[in-house]
């Protein structure tokens, strides 16, 4: 049987956010501002860093989105230099897409548990093992493991394009989350052999929990990301990626929801929905063992400080081997290129 590869919660890092007060915030805002002008970049966050980050990106002509989005964006825009704020993998997805763009971070010490939960070189050999199968990869992988692949996908295409591939009944080798595999698996019928990853922020929503609070808030909608538990997503009113839930947070007709993602989302989904209100899915329960309750701790190593540092230094660049970079390139662009209705 194949091991399990989701993180034990002692390696998962304790990160504590620098407070700053609101003179300190404005002078860092202001000097970023300028900096991004001066640099010629461009600023590509993710919905789950600080929100300050995001609206600072969204004044200055950048993007918040999520990873597919962000991916297209950078690869897209015509900056010689994207500042990416989220976690490593999505910095070298930009590298990969547009390797003549100088590519920076805040912090290269962002990781992600799946990332980590999925090393190359154990990876290769579980290919190998089964030749017959499809390598279908989440983006929240290195460069090495998307190299090894035939497809990769993002949460918000990955059942579209895991649907296609069945239909032409191909036999799928998935990895690493194996909470958005069986859900898909599940959705699809799929032929899916999965790799044992997971998000520690995701697998940490209970549903013993989440159904105590249904309780308390009868008349809420439920919106949840695909890398939580299966009895968390049975219970949800949408299913979806970052970007797919705050669009259904519009779209349903619920004043008030129970969200299972990382609370980052939590900025854009009030900012859009002044009127509505939402509530963090419980992390705790019969045997919660919570380290990074509903907040990504690698995300929210993207502070201010860092990501003025790098601009103003050019530091924590990107840099992905040719070769690699060469191979990854193509499941990446399968996946962009896939039609999407
Ligand atoms: P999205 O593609 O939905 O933004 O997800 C990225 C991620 O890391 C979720 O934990
Ligand atoms: Fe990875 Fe989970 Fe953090 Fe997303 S929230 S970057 S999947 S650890």
């Amino acid at each position: 049987m194949l091991a399990d590869y989701t993180l034990e919660s002692s390696s998962v890092p304790v990160h504590t956010t620098t407070v700053l007060d609101d003179e300190e915030k404005e002078a860092l805002r202001t000097e970023i501002r300028l900096l991004i002008e001066r640099q010629n970049a461009v600023l590509v966050a993710h919905y789950y860093v600080d929100g300050d980050i995001q609206d600072l990106a969204e004044e200055t002509g950048g993007c918040v989105a999520d990873s597919l989005e962000m991916a297209r964006f950078g690869r897209d825009h015509s900056a010689p230099t994207l500042v990416v704020a989220g976690v490593r993998f999505m910095g070298e997805t930009a590298k990969i897409l547009a390797p003549q763009k100088r590519v920076l971070m805040p912090t290269l010490a962002a990781e992600c548990s799946l990332d980590i939960g999925c090393p190359p070189d154990e990876f290769e050999a579980f290919i190998a093992d089964h030749p017959d199968r499809t390598v279908v990869v989440y983006a929240n992988t290195s460069a090495r493991v998307k190299a090894l692949s035939d497809w990769v996908v993002t949460s918000s295409v990955g059942l579209r394009i895991v649907e296609h591939l069945a239909a032409n009944d191909e036999k799928i080798l998935w990895a690493p989350d194996q909470h958005l595999g069986g859900y898909i698996q599940a959705e699809t019928g799929a032929d899916m052999l999965l790799w044992r990853g997971a998000c520690v922020v995701h697998e940490e929503f209970k549903a013993s929990a989440m159904a105590d609070m249904r309780r308390v808030y009868p008349e809420a909608g439920i919106l949840v990301h695909p890398e939580s538990p299966a009895a968390v997503v049975a219970m949800a009113d949408c299913v979806g990626s970052t970007s797919q839930i705050l669009k259904a947070a519009g779209d349903l007709p619920h004043e008030t929801f129970i969200v299972a993602t990382d609370r980052g989302l939590f900025h854009k989904m009030r900012q859009a929905n002044p009127q509505k209100r939402f509530i963090e899915a419980p992390t705790a329960g019969d045997g919660a063992t919570c380290r990074s309750c509903a907040h990504c701790p690698w995300m929210a190593m993207n502070e201010l400080r860092e990501l003025r540092d790098a601009l103003r230094d050019g530091s924590n660049e990107i840099l992905v081997d040719l070769e690699t970079a060469e191979r990854a390139i193509l499941p990446l662009r399968r996946m962009l290129d896939f039609p999407t209705p």
